[in-house]
């Protein structure tokens, strides 16, 4: 042991390379709360391991150092810095993964993103939710959501949010409404669900901090793929949070926040029929895409109930 006890008191002074690990971990035994202790530790054997494999030096230590005094500080409750290493790292992804292990058919699952806002406006069937004329095609949005033996799940909330085409979320952008580009739909008794939105776009991440010289100091670009956020909810089903993703989008393969997944890609279909639009209520040319959805039985996880902005 690195230190013995006297008068009551351990002492801690022949610390040597090989047993400082042992001794700071000695340290925490006493935390009251087991999970923490838990998480505590591994990040405590974790990155002494880290110091040893790299064999890291002072100086390398202080630039991380700087490096995550940067990050605090152009850190707030709209810009989650954070995050944004998290998900571009892909810590977030790995967590999502291993939280929401689906079975066979059910919808999967992707990054919440922290562009979330709870408590978007409630629209019916069919309505828009394009509140403010920013532009792009109109797209139509469409599908069933449905349990693992095809059964349609009436009542289903989904819960609807994306960027305009200038790549902003609203609560980013000053020139959009409020809310705009999000809604909460339900779907009816055939599981059907359907609404109108623009033509989702491919768009950055947040490149004017430290996350962003990291992305570009590694041969990186901070390009999402075109998507659109949906949290998936049901009486009696698990609730899903996932993305989905327009094919032929050119940062399919290359999302800085890896969070496309094969089954999650569907094609918006280009129509350019004015009386086809006119049947939508929409103009010329617009985009039709379908999406089914599929539910596991179960419980929650509950949904996200902050509202932030960030990365993705
Ligand atoms: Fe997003």
């Amino acid at each position: 042991m690195p230190h013995a006890v006297e008068n009551g008191e351990e002492t801690m002074r022949d610390l040597t390379e090989e047993n400082v690990t042992e001794a700071v971990l000695d340290k925490i035994q006493g935390m009251g709360d087991a999970r923490t202790k838990e998480l505590l530790g591994a990040a405590i054997r974790h990155a002494h391991a880290f110091a040893r494999e790299v064999q890291l030096t002072p100086e390398e230590l202080y630039q991380a150092a700087m490096f995550f005094t940067e990050i605090g500080k152009i850190s707030d409750e709209r810009r989650h810095e954070f995050l944004l290493l998290s998900d571009t790292l892909g810590l977030t992804i790995l967590v999502d993964a291993m939280q929401n292990r689906k079975p066979p058919g059910a919808t999967e699952s992707s990054v919440l993103g922290p562009f979330y806002r709870a408590e978007a406006p409630e629209v019916k069937s069919g309505d828009s939710i394009d509140r403010g004329n920013t532009g792009g095609d109109p797209a139509i949005v469409h599908g069933t959501v449905k349990d693992l033996d095809g059964k349609p799940i009436a009542g289903a909330v989904l819960d609807i949010w994306q960027t305009a085409q200038n790549g902003f979320y609203e609560n980013m952008d000053p020139d959009q409404p409020d809310m705009n580009l999000r809604g909460r739909l339900t779907s009816d008794e055939d599981g059907a669900y359907s609404f109108v939105t623009v033509l989702p776009c491919s768009y950055p991440i947040p490149d004017d901090g430290p996350v962003g010289r990291l992305l570009y100091a590694s041969g990186r670009h901070i390009m999402r793929p075109a998507h659109i956020h949906f949290i998936l909810s049901a009486e009696g089903f698990k609730t899903v949070t996932t993305e989905i993703f327009a094919e032929g989008d050119e940062y399919l393969d290359s999302d800085a926040v890896f969070g496309v997944k094969d089954s999650l890609v569907a094609e918006f279909v280009k129509n350019d029929s004015a009386a086809d639009a006119e049947s939508y209520g929409v103009t010329a040319p617009f985009h039709l895409m379908r999406y089914d959805f599929v539910l596991e039985p179960g419980e929650g996880p509950a949904k996200p109930s902050f509202s932030a902005g960030g990365s993705a």
